[in-house]
């Protein structure tokens, strides 16, 4: 899938276009040991969604066959919805609950149609002033969200009943992060305590949806990117679109194992100084995070 967002970034610059685990307990802004922790525990919880055997049979432990989510399989599984391939966006991932770390995870897995619409430089916004005043959102992730949305919440509303005392992740790498955060903006709005945890989420909404999402309550935000990743940097600024803060930049090079020293957290709306301030076309940044994210694909 990288190589025609490469093709596409090309074009567009062409065009001169550019411009064993401890317990969970989140921290907001302070990237301690534990807080990278967590990050490397829901980087395998994204990985896993790209893992067939992690969508094809609801019930069962998760596993990932190219050995990318050692710390998921340690901990205790079992897939409460795996589903494949939705009637809009080919959305594709599970629901789990994790016993050992008492957490209930919504995972997504990238998926070509994000590819799609960045080559088709597809920036449709769709008016959601219903969530948030002004609000705009990117009509594709929108949708894609929409073609689960009604099965996820009905299950997710019984495993939370089922498991009260534990925390709801969600997760995804690429365009599986764009749907884990539609996701987790609507679910916020009617009481759940989401906390998000966005891999290389490409930007998904105007100036105000991404005020908005600053500070949007119950749950947190940490969204992650890599060096020059090229996908966070799409949809563009000049389409209209925007990231929210704060921006956790993971700064060491692809197969670098990554320390709590290698991760800024970078503070303000559409800030250069992270990941939007590089100008690499490369797409290898995009694939690794904690380590091969979608290897399994
Ligand atoms: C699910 O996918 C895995 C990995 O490709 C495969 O080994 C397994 O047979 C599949 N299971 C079902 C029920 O289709
Ligand atoms: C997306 O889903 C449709 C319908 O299920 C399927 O025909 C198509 O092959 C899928 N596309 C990809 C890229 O997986
Ligand atoms: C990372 O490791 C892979 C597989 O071992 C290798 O193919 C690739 O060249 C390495 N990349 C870098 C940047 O070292």
């Amino acid at each position: 899938m990288f190589n025609s967002v490469a093709k596409w970034a090309v074009t567009a610059l062409t065009l001169g276009l550019f411009v064993s685990a401890a317990p969970y307990k989140p921290e907001r802004r302070d990237v301690s040991a534990e807080l990278l922790q967590q990050f490397n525990l829901f980087e395998q919880y994204a990985a896993a969604a790209y893992c067939e055997e992690n969508f094809n049979s609801t019930g069962t432990k998760l596993t990932c066959s190219a050995g990318n989510c050692p710390l998921v399989e340690a901990a205790d599984t079992k897939t409460i919805d795996e589903f494949t391939d939705s009637s809009y966006g080919n959305v594709t991932g599970f629901l789990a609950v994790d016993n050992t770390n008492k957490l209930i995870v919504l995972s997504f897995r990238g998926t070509r149609s994000i590819d799609t619409w960045i080559s088709n430089l597809d920036f449709t916004l769709k008016d959601i002033g219903d969530i948030c005043s002004g609000c705009e959102i990117h009509n594709g992730f929108w949708k894609s969200w929409n073609s689960v949305s009604d099965d996820l919440t009905s299950r997710l509303q019984s495993t939370v009943s089922e498991y009260p005392d534990y925390a709801i992740i969600f997760t995804g790498h690429s365009a599986g992060a764009a749907v884990a955060t539609v996701g987790t903006l609507v679910l916020r709005k009617v009481g759940y305590a989401v906390d998000l945890y966005p891999y290389g989420c490409p930007r998904i909404g105007n100036g105000q949806l991404a005020e908005y999402m600053t500070t949007q309550t119950p749950g947190t935000n940490y969204r992650i990117t890599h060096t020059d990743d090229i996908v966070p940097r799409l949809p563009p600024e000049w389409a209209g679109y925007s990231h929210y803060s704060p921006e956790y930049w993971i700064t060491s090079p692809n197969n670098v194992t990554v320390t709590t020293a290698d991760i800024q957290v970078i503070q303000g709306i559409d800030s250069d100084a992270g990941n939007a301030g590089t100008d690499g076309l490369s797409t290898d940044a995009h694939g690794w995070y904690f380590g091969p994210i979608s290897a399994c694909q």
